[in-house]
Parts: structure tokens; C-alpha cells; sequence
């Protein structure tokens, strides 16, 4: 039995974790701790809740592998500590989803506080860099509404079936949970509950991460926020390349993901956030409309969004059976 901490505990996706290495098999939570130094353990608002420990060290390194569910910023300097002690890191704050510091700065308005340690991390999408992830040391999980339109859109782009010269537009849409659990004025009940609205227009942070993985500057994305807790909807608009019809896009997707455990191309029928919602699952579909071709994708933000997916990540890191815990 391999050994596992989480450090941000007390938050939606560290929860979310402990949720999951209950049913895992083959890794166990050793360490649930708040990511603060000298941080007192306190006992939790509900008692269903398990408790949160103080940061302790020498438990943490006790440890094969460490999830870092905190913000950005916060993220980097823990990671240094845990890969200085040996351990494998997911990390599921954007610290390291850019491979350069001048990218970093760009979408996070700071200074990176660990540049050199950017280039040694894997972007894990966890589908499309399963090779690299085997064994990794530090892993950048991938942003919620990021994995929601990447994994329709790589496959696409490499196969050559989208025309780069027309705008690509995502519109998305996610569940408060994506906030996290801090209150902000847009996300209480209050203004949440039977409202919808967009935010973010073209200074969300995850626009920059899309178009750096996706490899493509003309991508729009436009964040909104839904009256529900959890689950993402993208619907992505884009041209074909010439001669290209959806159905090609649809084989292009379904061959992509033969055999995947997570993600479901549709044959028919369109996805919707109830099918995924509590699953690591990704679902996929592709259709057209006049000269577009129109995919929607849907996915739970706190599972293939964050924790789910560095579950994932974990596994296949620490050599473990990659669904373990997922399923
Ligand atoms: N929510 C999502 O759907 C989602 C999806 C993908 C990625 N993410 C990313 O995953 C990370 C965690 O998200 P979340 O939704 O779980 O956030 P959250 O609910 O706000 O929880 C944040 C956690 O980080 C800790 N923390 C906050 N500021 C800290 C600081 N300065 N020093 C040390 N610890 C600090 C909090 O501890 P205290 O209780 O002590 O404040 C809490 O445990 C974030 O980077 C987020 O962007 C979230």
C-alpha cells in the first residue's frame, strides 16, 4: 500500500480526494492537512466531515505521493519542498501549467516563485500524455475548463480536420464549485441561484492555457457561470478544414479515445451535465450546424476537472493501475 497527503484539505478538491482514496485500493491517505505553516488542526464545520491536520513534515514525508490542492502561487513553493523530500507531486493549481515564467506571468499577473522547476513538469492530460506521466515527478493538472475543450480539441488539430484560420470559439459554462470555497459576492446563493451569467470576457486565465496546449492563438473562450454546483459545459464552435464534414471530426474523436476508461465519444445525442456529474467521466459529442461543426463537452469540474484526473495522474506517477480509485 503506497502512501498519499493531501495538503489544502479543507477545500472543495481536497475533499473531493478524500472521497476517492477511501475506495483506492492500492494508495491510502496517510496525510490531510491544511497547506499552512504552523497551521493548528481544527475540527471540521460538520462532523461528517473528516478532520484536517496541521502541516507536519516528517508525516509528509512518510509519503509517496502528494496532491497540492491549493491556490496558485502557493502551489510552487510546496512543490519544491515535497520533490526536495523525493515525492511525486500532482499539483492542481496553475503553478505549473505553463513551461515558462514569461508565460506564467503573462496569464498570472506575478512572478513564478519556482521558475526552475517549470520545465521538468507534465501537463497532465491525462489521455493525451499518458506516456509522460508514467513515473513523473511533478504533474500540472490541467484547468477545469481546460480539460473540458482540450480533449475534443487536440485530437482535431493534430488530425488537421480544423481550419487554423478561423477563430475557434468556446463558450463554457461551469457550476459554482469551480470557485472554490471562498465567498465571493458572484457565487453566494443569493446571486448564483436562478441567475446565469458571463464573466471573465477575455481576461479569464484559462484562455491562455487553452490556446498555449491547444497550439493555436485564434481561440476565444468565455466563461459562464451556472446555477448548479458542480459540472462544466463547453460548446465549441469551429470551421473544418476544407472538405471535411462533421462526421470526420466525430470518427477523428471516437478513434482517438478507443478503449479510454473516461472519456465517450457520442454516436447521437447530445451529452448533458447529469451524465457526468460524480464521475471521472468525460463525454463527447460532435454535430454540425450551417458551416460549423459544433461540440459539446461536458465534464464534473471537482472529478476529470481537478481531483478526479489527479487521481489519475497519481496513478500512473507512482506506477499504480491508472483507474484505481475512479471507478
Ligand atoms: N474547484 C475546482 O473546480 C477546481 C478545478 C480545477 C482546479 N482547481 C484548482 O485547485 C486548487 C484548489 O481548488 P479548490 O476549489 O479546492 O479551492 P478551495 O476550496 O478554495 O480550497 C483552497 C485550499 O487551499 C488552502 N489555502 C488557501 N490559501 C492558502 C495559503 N495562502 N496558504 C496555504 N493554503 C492556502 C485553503 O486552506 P484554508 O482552509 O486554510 O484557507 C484550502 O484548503 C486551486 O488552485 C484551484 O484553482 C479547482
Amino acid at each position: 500500500m503506497k502512501k498519499a497527503a493531501v495538503l489544502g484539505a479543507s477545500g472543495y478538491t481536497g475533499r473531493e480526494l478524500q472521497r476517492l482514496l477511501a475506495r483506492h485500493d492500492s494508495l491510502a491517505l496517510h496525510v490531510f492537512a491544511s497547506a499552512r505553516e504552523g497551521s493548528p488542526a481544527e475540527p471540521p464545520e460538520l462532523e461528517s466531515e473528516p478532520p484536517v491536520e496541521a502541516l507536519d513534515w516528517e508525516r509528509v514525508a512518510q509519503c509517496d505521493g502528494v496532491f497540492l490542492c491549493t491556490p496558485h502561487g502557493t502551489s510552487a513553493p510546496l512543490a519544491q519542498r515535497c520533490l526536495e523530500l523525493g515525492k511525486h507531486v500532482v499539483d492542481l493549481s496553475a503553478d505549473f501549467r505553463f513551461p515558462d515564467a514569461a508565460g506564467y506571468r503573462a496569464a498570472y499577473a506575478h512572478e513564478h516563485p519556482c521558475p526552475a522547476l517549470l520545465p521538468g513538469a507534465v501537463y497532465g492530460l491525462t489521455e493525451r500524455a499518458r506516456e509522460q506521466l508514467h513515473g513523473a515527478r511533478l504533474v500540472a493538472n490541467p484547468g477545469c475548463y481546460p480539460t473540458s475543450i482540450l480533449l475534443p480539441l487536440q485530437p482535431l488539430l493534430e488530425a488537421r480536420l480544423v481550419d487554423r484560420e478561423r477563430t475557434i470559439v468556446c463558450d463554457s459554462k461551469s457550476g459554482v464549485s469551480g470557485a472554490g470555497k471562498t465567498p465571493s459576492a458572484r457565487t453566494l446563493f443569493g446571486n448564483s441561484h436562478e441567475n446565469f451569467l458571463a464573466y471573465g470576457l477575455g481576461t479569464h486565465r484559462h484562455q491562455p492555457e487553452i490556446r498555449l496546449h491547444a497550439g493555436t492563438e485564434r481561440l476565444v473562450f468565455v466563461p459562464h457561470l451556472l446555477p448548479v454546483f458542480r459540472g462544466i459545459l463547453s460548446t465549441i464552435y469551429l470551421a473544418p478544414a476544407a472538405g471535411v464534414r462533421a462526421a470526420a471530426l466525430r470518427d477523428c474523436l471516437r478513434e482517438s479515445y478507443t478503449g479510454e476508461r473516461f472519456v465517450r465519444v457520442f454516436e447521437r445525442g447530445l451529452p448533458e451535465l447529469r451524465g457526468v456529474q460524480n464521475t471521472n467521466e468525460c463525454h463527447i459529442a460532435v454535430g454540425e450546424c450551417g458551416e460549423l461543426v459544433v461540440i459539446v463537452s461536458v465534464i464534473d469540474n471537482l472529478l476529470k476537472g481537478a481531483s478526479g484526473q489527479a487521481l489519475q495522474n497519481m496513478n500512473l506517477a507512482l506506477g499504480l493501475p491508472e483507474a484505481a480509485g475512479l471507478a
